[in-house]
């Protein structure tokens, strides 16, 4: 495993969600780079107060305590890193199918095969405690075992490969490739994190409509800005942001 991240692991066979473990073991002092990994979760997070589907014996659910020193409003560039961080991790098994689907899915020929969920302390107006990073990959479940509404949504990596894949490795190079992009975006900042995004999301330019409750935003993407949301322009050409919801 890598040099930090991973250094110490806190491993469960089974975990209500390894995301609300880390955030008490950070709450507890614990160091960056400290991981809690399980077997499964009972009641796995995700995304906009959703269930993240969480058998045992085919899966990865991780979650990593990091501690950026930077202000919360920056905190969104870390789940865009982690995007491209397990990214460039599957694109070493489906070379060129792997994209990201803002705000942060990542696919393999168009269905989801990992979530991230990033959960965030912070004290102070501009201050960071620590961040949760939360990462869930679909290895090697097999199709049927998905949940229904999932199954034509869903993929894993098993079944866009062909052969079942070792978690070990897996999980060893996603903790190097987060290690390594981490330490970049501290050194020189969000741009070539951005443009390494972009390149897996290839949505500039497209239409895209993002439903949030009620709320519909709708237009042509212009990009991502440093705070991870979405810029678009509306039919009257007029810019605007959008910072959360299902994209299409
Ligand atoms: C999403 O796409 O909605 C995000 C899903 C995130 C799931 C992972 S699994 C490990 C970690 N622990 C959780 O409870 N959720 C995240």
């Amino acid at each position: 495993l890598g040099n930090w991240i991973g250094n110490r692991i806190h491993f469960f066979q089974e975990i209500e969600s390894t995301n609300d473990g880390a955030f008490q073991l950070a709450l507890g002092g614990a160091d960056e780079g400290t991981v809690v990994i399980a077997e499964s979760q009972t009641k796995g997070k995700g995304r906009l107060k959703r269930q993240w589907q969480s058998p045992p014996g085919c899966n990865i659910y991780t979650s990593i305590v990091l501690r950026p020193e930077v202000d919360p409003v920056f905190a969104p560039q870390i789940t865009l890193m982690t995007g491209v961080a397990v990214a460039d991790l599957l694109s070493l098994y489906c070379p060129g199918s792997v994209t990201l689907k803002w705000p942060n899915d990542v696919q393999i020929r168009g269905k989801k095969v990992c979530g991230i969920l990033t959960e965030m302390s912070s004290s102070a107006p501009k201050k960071v405690n620590f961040v949760i990073v939360g990462i869930g990959v679909n290895v090697n479940i097999d199709r049927a075992d998905f949940d229904e509404s999932f199954r034509d949504i869903a993929t894993s990596l098993k079944d866009e490969v062909g052969s079942e894949i070792s978690r070990l490795d897996l999980i060893a190079k996603l903790f190097d490739n987060l290690e390594n992009l981490y330490t970049l975006l501290r050194k020189d900042g969000f741009g070539s994190i951005k443009d390494m995004w972009l390149k897996y999301s290839d949505v500039v330019g497209k239409q895209i409509r993002v439903v949030f409750n009620d709320n519909v935003q709708a237009g042509e993407v212009h990009g991502i800005d440093d705070f991870g949301a979405l810029i678009i322009s509306d039919e009257n050409e007029i810019i605007k942001r959008v910072i959360a919801g299902d994209a299409s």
